[in-house]
Parts: structure tokens; sequence; C-alpha cells
């Protein structure tokens, strides 16, 4: 018989794996503590925007017309502790308030939440990101917890998806990472994993604390890459050279790849800078600080990149930003995505609106977000009308509809035709053959 599947945690993680396993043919029931997200999903509904969750979700929720029945959910551990054979933990696990390392108390609580009430053998896999040595701990916490005792076993499987791609990459990932300390629990995640294995997709077997670390230590690669071509760009805009060139010409090399190359106002989201500092904290508490100190930098020159754009666009309105208007395209951390958590785009603009001017904000997607985190700066319902009587435009997230903008209908509303590009996303022919001032990071003036 095929395992039974729980999903503890209904985040962009847990939503995505709960429709995914479903999808992969398995019996689902998700938990999360908050009824209301319980009430959406149920009515096949997802709290964000991810492109083709809500689909996946609805092919498969049960009491949806033609659904496949196999996914439901619930707010009761009873019930999931009853239900399953492999729960799968979730979790979100953010920065905490003023520190670097990250919060484990929503981990903690449902390992606490879930042990106690194992009645049968169970895999628990964790999937959130969390300090290495926490697998090792929470193995030793459940078997303690567990009526079942031994026959409840941990396994730790971390995951790499990314916001707007989350379906493809939880059905289709480049690798399966399984941390484990038994054969039956390896056994078990092959089953799980069963129709990824036989596409192809690599299985890589680990102990815990390398399983913990493959997550972080990814994370910490791309965000190193990122803010190489940040530096880059910093070193291209003193010699006047052009960053984006620069970028193409090192990609061909393939021992340095094309991707994660684009310089601009930096990363954001929920995962990439957190993810760092706390494996920085973690380090240190281990007595490795200086293996990572090369990461403070990597931060420090991602947190530059927006005090960078903030004087540039000073620079455009004429060295103060008091009584003038500026533009902000784009509030979302990325393109695809309405998650404003620690978003480049949204710190920029607030700085600016700090600083003394008059900021409106158009974004496809992450408009109720950005209201709920920002609510005094200014909003419009389009790009056009954000741009409308604008001193400056600033592009900040590269959403596909920012690309095919036509320069000379923007013109015509603005107060002066001068774009920033943050993004390096822009076609700076197209806006200079348009009579605007078109400036990137990175680039030559002109
Ligand atoms: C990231 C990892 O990619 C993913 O594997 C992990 O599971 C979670 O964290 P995500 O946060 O969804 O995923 O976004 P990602 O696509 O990695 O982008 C992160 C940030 O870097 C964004 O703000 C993006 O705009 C920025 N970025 C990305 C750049 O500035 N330049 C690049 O070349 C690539």
């Amino acid at each position: 018989m095929a395992p039974k599947i729980t999903v503890i945690g209904t985040g962009y993680l847990g939503a995505t794996h709960a429709a995914a396993m479903a999808e992969l043919g398995f019996e689902v029931l998700g938990l999360d503590v908050d009824p209301a997200k319980i009430e959406l999903l149920s009515a096949g509904r997802v709290p964000m925007y991810e492109p083709g969750l809500e689909d996946l979700l609805r092919q498969h929720v049960a009491g949806h017309e033609g659904s496949s029945g196999r996914l439901r959910f619930t707010t009761s551990y009873e019930e999931v502790a009853d239900f399953g054979d492999v729960h799968f933990v979730c979790v979100n696990t953010p920065q905490k308030q003023g520190e670097y390392a990250c919060d484990m108390r929503y981990v903690d609580s449902a390992f606490e939440s879930l042990a106690p009430l194992l009645r049968r053998p169970a895999l628990v896999v964790g999937k959130s990101t969390v300090p290495v040595g926490s697998a090792s701990r929470l193995a030793a916490r459940l078997s303690e917890l567990a009526p079942v005792g031994e026959d409840a076993e941990l396994a730790w499987n971390p995951e790499f998806l990314r916001e707007g791609f989350a379906v493809q990459d939880t059905l289709r990932p480049d690798r399966i990472v399984a941390g484990v300390t038994s054969e039956r629990a390896e056994k078990v995640l092959r089953e799980v994993y069963a129709a990824p294995l036989a596409a192809g997709t690599p299985f890589v077997v680990t102990d815990f604390p390398t399983a913990e670390l493959v997550k972080t230590s990814a994370n910490s690669f791309l965000a190193t890459k990122i803010s190489f071509i940040n530096a880059m760009a910093e070193v291209c805009e003193a010699a006047d050279g052009d960053v984006v060139k620069l970028a193409e010409a090192i990609g061909h090399d393939e021992r340095i790849g094309k991707k994660f190359l684009r310089a601009g106002i930096g990363f954001g989201g929920g995962c990439l800078p957190k993810d760092i500092r706390a494996f920085m904290a973690r380090a240190g508490e281990l007595g490795a600080d200086q293996a990572l100190t090369f990461l403070r930098e990597v931060d420090s020159i991602n947190m530059r990149r927006r005090g960078h754009m903030v004087e540039l666009a000073r620079d455009a309105v004429g060295g103060s930003f008091l009584g003038k208007r500026v533009a902000v395209l784009g509030a979302a951390f990325k393109p695809d995505s309405d998650d404003v958590r620690d978003s480049p785009a949204l710190n920029v603009a607030g700085q600016i609106h700090l600083q003394g001017a008059q900021v409106t904000v158009f974004d496809p997607k992450g408009m109720d977000n950005a209201r709920a985190l920002f609510p005094t700066l200014g909003y419009a319902p389009s790009a056009l009308d954000a741009v409308r009587g604008a001193h400056v435009v600033l592009h900040l997230t590269e959403w596909r509809e920012f690309r095919e903008l036509d320069p000379e209908e923007l013109g015509a509303v603005v107060d002066d035709r001068r774009i920033l590009d943050g993004r390096n996303a822009l076609d700076p022919e197209v806006w200079r053959q348009a009579d605007w001032t078109y400036r990137a990071l990175g680039r030559p003036r002109l």
C-alpha cells in the first residue's frame, strides 16, 4: 500500500508540496494552525500568487468538482497523526527579531504537537531550512515523545523550490537530498519520490548534518554569485565599464555559468537574506565563524545596492527629493510572485519616501501585500497611472509587462523622461530612442 502523506505547514513550501504529492498519486492531508488558511485551501484557493499552484490544488482538493479528491486539509494534529505514514514538516523558519539567528519556534512546536500523538510507526521528514544540528536534536526529541518510541523516525529532506517556479521545482526537482540514519527511512523516501526518481532525478543520500548544510550552502552560493556580479557592477560604474556585457562574457565559461549573474538592486525575499545570516550565526556557535566571514561581505554588498539606487534617484531629481514625484515599478522581491518580504524594490521606495519624495508604486501582483507593509506609500492601479507626473521612474522588479511598456505612451504623462533601471532588464535603446534619459546600475551613463 502506498504510504499516506501529511504536510504540516501550508505556506509556499507546504501548500506546493501537498498539491504535488497528491499529483504524484498519494492520499494527502495538509495541516496548518491557521484556520483561515485551511478554509481557503479547502475551497481550492491559494493564499498567495504562485503560477500554476491554484490549478494543481483544484485538480486534487476533495469536494472540488472533477478533482481526484486525494487532498484534504485540517487544523487537527490528532487527525494528522492517525492518518499519516509519512509526515512532512514544512513550517517556516524566519529570522529572529534583531538577531541573525533563525527562529525555530514553529519547527519545535510542530514536533512537540505531533510526536506525542504518534501511536503507529511513522517517518517524520523535515523540509524546513534549519541550523545544522537541528535534525539530530529533533530526532532525539521525537523518539522521547512518541508513544511508538523508535518506530517514529526522522529524515531530513531539504527543499530547493524557487517562488514563481514552485510547482515545477517540486514536481521536477534538480536533485533530491535524503538525510537518513536507517535503510528503512531511505526506502520510504525512495517510494515517495518514485516518480521523479524514475524520470532520472539524482538522489543524494547523506547524514543529517550534511543534508541540512546542502540547503544553506546552496543558498549561500547563489547569494554570493549575485553579490559578486553586483560588486563588479560597482567597479564597472567607477571605470565606465558595462556589467551586463561582462556577465555575458564570463558566463560563457561553463565553470562560471550564465545564471544568477544579473546585476541590479540585489537579492531579497524570504530565503536568501535570512538564510545567509542564520548560517553565519550557526557557524559562530560551532566555532567556525571565520569560514563564513565572506558572507558578511555578501550581505553588505547586497544592502549597499539599495542605498546606491536611492542615491542615483536623488541625483536624477536634482539632489533633493523634497517636492519631487517618484514612480516605482515593482514591489515584489522578484517577478511572478506577490511576495514582498525583504523586497529590495519596496525598501528603496520606503527610503525615498522617508527622504521627502511623493512615491507612487505599481506592481502586477504584489499591491495588497505592499500596502499592508508600507501603508504610507502611494499606490496606482497601473504602470501608466503610477508614472503620471513623475520626475523620475524607477524600474525595480523585472516583470515581463514592464519590459513591454511603450516609452512613448509613458513619456506623454511623466513630468520628466528619466528612467533608472534597477534590474538591467529594459532595452536601453528603446527608451533612449524615445528621448528618455535611461540609466542602469553598472552600465555606462551615455
Ligand atoms: C531561493 C533559491 O533560489 C531557492 O533554491 C531556495 O529554495 C529558496 O531561495 P527564491 O527566494 O524564490 O529562491 O528566489 P530566487 O529566484 O533565488 O531570487 C532571490 C533574489 O535574488 C530575488 O530578489 C532576485 O531578484 C535576486 N536575483 C536573482 C538577482 O538579483 N540576480 C540574479 O541574477 C538572480
